[in-house]
């Protein structure tokens, strides 16, 4: 069972980042999906790198530039997808702008920076895709909306709108609207540097790989739950000082 459809058509708002690229790659690979990636960046050739690579396994995916928090140009990009595919059946909100520093020492514009991501590019979603018959609309959020880490008040208070956003959403809206809370990925995207690394490990936080990924996305997309936690954690210690606060499933 699975909500993607073969030849679906997904938009990836960040999809050329780290883990959209491996969503990308999944769907492309397993369903022959056709996929648009959203960006501020122009197509460069690290994006057409990305691209050139996983036309290799299937469709090709496209690239439209646009800033999300915009919604007139995510509208624009909308309409564009609409003229050359007809159908949109799913979205992914995969966009992230991480600018950690202690809030004290964090001036507003980069603390709205980090916050915009997250709650204007959710809210414009709502608004720009409202008409279609969507299968679902997938929110990447992080374990930051539990664990609050020190350093990233702006990209916490984010992953928090998007988690309440996305469950009023789900209240509303006809298809399938999910939220999954990714711990740390080590090996893509935007903190899988060594440095990082090794700072996790140390915590006794392990590093989600893309297989392991992508079947929860899938339990997550059919399941009866709308929002689900996916972590990896090396040592106990750690796990009880995330459940202190919060109750957890362990599957
Ligand atoms: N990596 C992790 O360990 C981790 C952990 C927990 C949760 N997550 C979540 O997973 C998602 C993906 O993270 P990632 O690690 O793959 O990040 P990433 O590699 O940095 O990719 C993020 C992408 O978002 C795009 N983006 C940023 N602002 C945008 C905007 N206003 N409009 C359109 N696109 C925009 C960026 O491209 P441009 O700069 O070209 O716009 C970039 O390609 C995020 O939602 C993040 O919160 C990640």
């Amino acid at each position: 069972e699975t909500l993607y459809k073969n030849g679906g058509v997904y938009v990836v708002i960040g999809g050329a980042g780290g883990i959209g690229e491996v969503w990308s790659e999944y769907v492309i690979r397993m369903y022959e999906a056709k996929v648009i990636w959203i960006g501020r960046r122009e197509k460069d050739a690290k994006i057409q790198a990305k691209i050139d690579r996983l036309a290799s396994v299937g469709p090709t995916p496209s690239y439209i530039v646009a800033d999300a928090t915009d919604q007139e140009e995510l509208y624009r990009a909308y309409e564009e997808i609409k003229q050359q595919y007809g159908h949109i059946h799913g979205i992914v909100h995969s966009a992230i702008v991480l600018l950690d520093k202690s809030l004290a020492n964090m001036d507003e514009e980069r603390f709205r920076a980090g916050l915009r991501v997250k709650v204007d590019v959710s809210v414009n979603i709502a608004e720009v895709f409202e008409q279609e018959p969507l299968d679902f609309v997938l929110f990447f959020s992080s374990m930051n909306s539990f664990v609050k880490a020190a350093g990233q008040s702006n990209y916490v208070a984010g992953c928090i709108f998007k988690d309440a956003f996305a469950s009023q959403l789900a209240l509303e809206w006809p298809c399938a609207v999910k939220v999954m809370n990714w711990g740390y990925w080590g090996t893509v995207g935007t903190v899988a540097s060594e440095e990082y690394q090794r700072r996790m490990q140390k915590r006794g936080v392990g590093s989600i790989e893309p297989p392991e990924a992508m079947e929860a996305l899938e339990a997550l997309l059919i399941g009866p739950m709308n929002q689900l936690a996916f972590a990896k954690m090396t040592t106990s210690s750690t796990w009880i000082h995330v459940n202190r606060a919060h109750s957890f499933v362990m599957m």
